[in-house]
């Protein structure tokens, strides 16, 4: 058998299927060109799937190439097993030939045979087959053509010997030729899970079918051949690894993460988690260097989002050796050097990838430090519990406040040997979109009966407030007046007017209602609220200002311009403040409450810290770019489903009917019914105000724009002039004048304190009570905030000017409900009393304790309310 590089076997399979008449074609981008059926390409017919399909002609009818394939999702999904198995992968190369109405089942398994026994050298007693059981064509060609003993056939069902691309395409029975290991790897049935002795490395597939979407197959206008072999596996055929790990493909990578690492990778041990990480790291590094380089990004969506799983899974595997910092986008490097004599393009894409990676990083790791240490505490609790499964309940909290993704959350879970209560976690998704949904009704208060009549009497009120503010033909439909209808509102009274059309816009998203004015000929309508109680039913709250409205009258219906331009300037806001706070936080922010008045902007979002200086700088700073680019704002209408996809942003899903409008302003797409400014720049300024929690994971954002920011300024610009007045300093100094202040003001304090001090101690018997006993004197006294050392100076002072005497000083901190005392005894009185002692009686009256020297003792308490106490049993015992 030879042994061969990676980059020798590339090129002897395709010299060889050149020197058999096939046209080598260049592997296409992993992003699927022309099919909108597949995420990726997963296997190294796609690019051709049209050629077979009939529907597309090339100038030759034999192919061969090493296509880059991606198996994340849709029918062929291997993430699952990588890392865990010694032989599948997200990403991989597939060598493969192919044949358009050309060659058949005789040649197809007439090259493979040469190839692999001829060219690789491949002892032929180490190659066994399968067939499909009803393929009796194929089962001949392998017993007669090329003389392969029947126990070395295997027929088998449509599971393994049934090929197709996807739920639908190009699809028939196939052909698989596996290489046996050795009796070392035990005696399993061929293609079991437990297989680890038989390779499958090479799948002849006769396409024979498409299969359309009603699961019907209809033979193909010629028969094809489509084979693929996997790079990985043939190289550790030929490099005599274990696992397809020890190629060198892959053995660099795990090279590099043992050294980032300081673990050993050690493929005797295939459980052993550091060597499963480094298999997960290395397969996944090729994986996001290749997506990357093809023009996949992170996203929440898509392929961007299966990216972005990958990612973190990676990270997380990381994690388990250890790494905590970014690390994967230093391991691009290692990728592209194994990889870019074969795809030159990652050369000129390495720094672009690199950076992506390590931002992706910087974020995800942010997430993750906070909710893995949640995690490992709900994992012990379970462990105390005697729990085998993390219940849905702490999937949710993971997943919802901490942004962790659920397969992550599974993977994890299943590494500590724990299951996943999945089907409770998805109850409590179903109930929190219901608590959203009830919460945004509840929002719009009860509905009276009165406003459902009155919605079924008239159908839904025309809104032209997105184009219009004002109308000047308008009927008055119905008038309420404490809830009840009337025909006509008098001066002075308040009401509810019900238009057949309006440039109103009522309370919804956030967004307050408009106010404005209602004219008829005989009187002035003030509209103070819109609001709409029933959906549909647009009703104007206010007060005849003068003469009055009645019902059928035609009307001038207007809009406060002044204000609704202010209000349109900070619902624009919100939408780039919301896209911004997710560029800048990462995707786990979700809008959970917001408020678009004229005045101010407010909005609440998902986010299990506070925000950094520098955060909410960089967000401001992102929406300001945004607005000062000036783009557009674009509202356009699409179902539902449609908007979705085009990766809008949805808030209250269920809030939506069937038909949304998105809008698109910069960077942000949202669904929304909201009204909007033309272009961002209309928005002029955008100043946040303040950022503050409001629950537990919720955190809220005030901000201004247009008018309100620039007021904003203006006011904290006059502040600044009024304070270096004050200061007499020009606006560069008021900082450093300010901080010399604050430094003499502590100079002068401690000073002050200083002084005080001397103070004290010249007048101390003053401050003292003293008494006279028999030969000598007693005294006492209570002070402020000095600490034992000073006490014991004072009494020194005390005790000298008082010659023979006792003295009990004590400093209480009324701050810190602390009080601490000394007990002073001159030398010729400390025969007959004891300083240490009487601390000693005295310190349990005021809660603590104390002890010293005959001449001097110190001791402490807390309780102040005792001190006279404490004084009184000094008298006493001194
Ligand atoms: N298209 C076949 C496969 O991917 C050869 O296995």
């Amino acid at each position: 058998m030879k042994s061969l590089t990676s980059n020798e076997i590339r090129n002897s399979f395709l010299e060889y299927f050149k020197s058999k008449d096939h046209q080598i074609v260049k592997s296409s981008s992993i992003i699927p060109e022309t099919d909108p059926t597949l995420l990726f390409v997963n296997a190294g017919m796609v690019p051709f799937k049209n050629v077979f399909l009939g529907l597309e002609k090339r100038p030759y009818k034999r192919a061969a190439s090493c296509q880059k394939v991606f198996r994340v999702s849709g029918k062929h999904n291997d993430l699952d097993n990588v890392g865990y198995t010694p032989r599948h992968h997200t990403f991989f190369e597939m060598l493969g030939n192919f044949s358009f109405g050309d060659y058949f089942k005789k040649e197809a398994i007439e090259f493979a045979w040469e190839y692999l026994t001829k060219v690789l050298e491949i002892p032929e007693e180490r190659l066994q087959v399968s067939v499909f059981k009803e393929d009796e064509e194929a089962y001949k060609i392998w017993k007669e053509h090329i003389g392969l003993p029947e126990e070395k056939i295997h027929k088998l069902g449509v599971e393994d010997n049934f090929w197709s691309m996807g739920e639908t395409g190009p699809c028939g029975p196939s052909s698989e030729i596996y290489y046996d290991k050795g009796e070392e790897y035990g005696n399993p049935k061929l293609g079991s899970d437990e297989d680890n002795r038989y390779l499958e490395i090479w799948n002849l597939v006769f396409m024979q079918y498409n299969r359309d979407e009603t699961g019907r197959l209809t033979p193909l206008p010629n028969p094809n051949i489509d084979t693929g072999m996997g790079l990985e596996r043939i190289a550790s055929v030929l490099q005599g690894a274990k696992s397809n790990y020890e190629t060198d493909l892959f053995m660099p990578i795990i090279n590099w993460t043992e050294n980032i690492s300081g673990k050993k990778y050690n493929p005797e041990n295939p459980k052993d988690i550091n060597t499963i990480s480094m298999r997960v790291i290395a397969d996944h590094l090729r994986a996001i260097t290749f997506l990357i380089s093809d023009g996949v990004f992170p996203s929440n969506e898509g392929r961007g989002y299966v990216l972005r799983r990958i990612l973190r899974r990676a990270l997380r595997y990381g994690k388990e050796l250890g790494l905590e910092k970014p690390f994967l986008y230093q391991g691009i490097d290692v990728v592209i050097d194994i990889m870019k004599e074969t795809y030159p393009e990652l050369i000129g894409n390495r720094n672009f990838i690199k950076n992506l990676v390590k931002s992706e990083e910087d974020r995800f790791i942010k997430t993750l430090r906070k909710g893995m240490d949640i995690f490992y505490e709900i994992i012990e609790k379970a462990k105390k519990e005697g729990r085998k499964h993390i219940t849905g309940k702490e999937v949710f909290t993971l997943y919802d406040t901490y942004g962790f993704p659920v397969d992550l959350i599974e993977d994890i879970a299943k590494d500590n040997g724990f299951g996943v209560d999945i089907a409770e976690y998805y109850k409590y998704l179903e109930e929190q979109k219901e608590r959203a949904r009830k919460s945004w009704k509840s929002q719009a208060k009860e509905v009276k009966p009165i406003y459902i009549e009155l919605k079924n009497l008239f159908g839904e009120n025309q809104f032209v407030g997105y184009e219009h503010l004002e109308t000047d033909d308008s009927k008055v439909l119905a008038i309420l007046k404490e809830d009840k209808t009337t025909d006509i509102l008098k001066e002075g009274e308040e009401g509810e007017i019900i238009l057949d059309k309006t440039p109103f816009y009522a309370e919804k998203g956030g967004q307050v209602g408009d106010k404005g004015i209602i004219e008829a000929e005989g009187g002035l309508f003030e509209v103070y609220d819109t609001q709409t109680p029933v959906d549909g039913l647009i009703v104007h709250k206010g007060k005849v200002v003068y003469g009055n409205i009645k019902t059928n009258d035609v009307v001038l219906a207007k809009v406060d311009k002044k204000l609704r331009q202010n209000t349109m300037r900070h619902h624009t806001a919100t939408h780039l403040l919301h896209a911004a706070l997710r560029n800048i936080l990462g995707d786990h922010v979700k809008q959970a409450g917001s408020l678009v008045s004229p005045d101010i902007l407010r909005f609440d979002f998902t986010h299990f810290e506070s925000l950094t200086d520098e955060e909410i700088e960089k967000i401001e700073k992102l929406v300001n770019e945004e607005i000062m680019k000036n783009q557009p704002v674009v509202c356009k209408e699409m179902p539902y489903d449609e908007a979705l996809r085009t990766g809008a942003i949805a808030i209250f899903d269920e809030k939506y009917g069937d038909v949304v409008r998105v809008i698109s302003a910069g960077i942000s797409v949202e669904l929304c019914g909201g009204t909007h400014v033309s272009r961002t720049g209309d928005i002029g300024y955008f100043k946040i105000l303040s950022e503050y929690a409001v629950s537990s994971g919720t955190r809220r954002i005030e901000a201004v724009a247009g008018e309100k920011a620039v007021e904003k300024a203006y006011n904290e610009h006059s502040l600044i002039k009024q304070i270096s007045q004050v200061l007499t300093a020009n606006e560069n100094e008021i900082l450093n004048k300010i901080e010399n202040l604050q430094k003499k003001l502590k100079e002068t304090e401690k000073e002050l304190e200083a002084i005080k001090k001397k103070s004290i101690v010249d007048k101390i018997t003053d401050i003292l009570t003293v008494k006279e006993k028999e030969d000598y004197k007693i005294a006492y006294g209570k002070l402020e905030n000095l600490n034992p050392n000073e006490l014991r100076d004072l009494a020194d002072v005390a005790r000298a000017k008082l010659g023979k005497s006792v003295i009990m000083l004590v400093s209480v901190n009324k701050e810190k409900r602390k009080i601490n005392f000394i007990v002073a005894v001159s030398k010729d009185l400390t025969a007959k009393i004891k300083a240490g002692e009487i601390v000693k009686q005295i310190a349990p009256l005021i809660g603590g304790k104390g002890g010293g020297r005959p001449d001097m003792a110190q001791g402490g308490g807390t309780d102040i309310s005792k001190l006279n106490e404490a004084f009184k049993k000094f008298e006493e015992i001194t």
